[in-house]
């Protein structure tokens, strides 16, 4: 797909942008302009959330009710406009091809979106959750039942752990039969997708940095057991503190660096650039198994990344077929494939150079 045109009102510094976008977009601007402040409104149009920062309200433009951001896409089968509404301490308002929509699932279908900022690290870094979403999004994107089963897992999952604070007197039987089936339709396709991007995600890493990168997929509960069993076993646990423990809900995907745990170990540069192979390697997995091209937003790597390692970041980028928004201070200081346009963004206010 193509984001060809983009409006945005009062989103952070940003008040009025009305921008008609390439394939290869440069955003530059000083710092504090709104360059980063861009990019997020293209984030939250393909995803409804910010990847800055958890909460909706510090979106909104100080001293303003609401923000919108609204995309017209350009899809492989179709062509159409999708929008975002935020109101302070409001629900968010979402809009596909004229209709209200009420999940952000529509919105990721319409248009797919992965960045790589100063944060990505954390993608390494921090807690099973990130890494959950990180794979959830690819195999959405290429197993069309996904989203519907992984629904329907966290809706018993919800059940039977209502259950569970209901006190001893409920029967977890009839949710637990359930769960066993959807835990293991949800484990099945994350393992399917994993075991297909695993080498993309090795190839990019060896060109990134030159070592061998490994994802193994870690189902959330342990090894050699079936998960009929290993609930069974949790029953006394899961019962003495109301929640249910082991299940997909708990899975990871644990990267090896040179066959060691990448987390804890290798250098922050390291890790950025690790987090950044597997986003591009699955960009580069979900173009091959579903055809979906992607819009990947680039903020702030000439900063980030030494000059060699620059380099080789961009001509992984460069042989991957997205649409791209790239931010940096000045023009020179990252150089983008061909067609290209400009954009100059000066105290929230963007405007096309070239
Ligand atoms: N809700 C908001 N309302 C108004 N201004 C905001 C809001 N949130 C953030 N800002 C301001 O928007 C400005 C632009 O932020 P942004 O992060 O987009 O800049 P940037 O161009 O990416 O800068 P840098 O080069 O330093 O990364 C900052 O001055 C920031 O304080
Ligand atoms: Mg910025």
């Amino acid at each position: 797909m193509s984001l060809l045109r983009l409006r945005v009102t009062n989103l952070r510094c940003l008040g009025a942008v009305d921008i008609e976008p390439g394939d290869n977009n440069l955003i530059v601007g000083e710092n504090a302009s709104g360059k980063t402040s861009l990019l997020e409104a293209i984030f939250v149009l393909g995803r409804g959330r910010s990847f800055r920062t958890a909460g909706r309200n510090g979106l909104i433009r100080d001293n303003q009710d609401g923000a919108t951001v609204v995309g017209d896409v350009r899809r492989e089968t179709s062509s159409g406009s999708i929008g975002v509404g935020l109101e302070r301490n409001g629900p968010i308002r979402i809009r596909a091809d004229g209709k209200d929509a009420s999940s952000a699932a529509v919105l990721a279908s319409w248009l797919p979106v992965q960045v790589i900022d100063p944060g990505v690290h954390r993608l390494v870094d921090e807690s099973p959750g990130v890494r959950r979403r990180y794979l959830d999004w690819g195999v959405f994107h290429v197993k069309h039942d996904f989203l519907d089963q992984w629904r329907r897992y966290h809706r018993v999952l919800r059940q039977r752990n209502a259950a569970l604070k209901g006190g001893p007197g409920n029967r977890l039987e009839p949710w637990d039969e359930q769960l066993v089936t959807a835990a293991e339709a949800v484990t099945e396709a994350r393992q399917g997708y994993l075991n297909g991007l695993a080498p993309e995600v090795a190839a990019v890493g060896e060109a990134l940095l030159g070592q061998r990168v490994t994802l193994k997929y870690r189902r959330g509960w342990a090894d050699g057991k079936a998960f009929g069993e290993a609930l069974h076993d949790a029953t006394d646990r899961d019962r003495r503190l109301g929640v249910t423990h082991p299940g997909p809900h708990r899975a990871d995907v644990a990267i090896q660096f040179e066959d060691h745990a990448a987390r804890g170990r290798v250098s922050r540069g390291q890790q950025k650039l690790l987090a950044a192979g597997l986003i591009l390697g699955q960009l580069r997995h979900v173009r091959r198994e579903s055809g979906i091209r992607s819009v990947l937003l680039l903020d702030d790597m000439a900063a980030e990344l030494d000059a060699q390692r620059l380099g080789r970041f961009l001509s992984v980028v460069r042989e991957l077929d997205v649409q791209l928004f790239v931010t940096a201070l000045t023009v020179d200081a990252v150089s983008l494939p061909e067609p290209q346009r400009m954009f100059h963004v000066e105290r929230g206010t963007v405007s096309k150079m070239v």
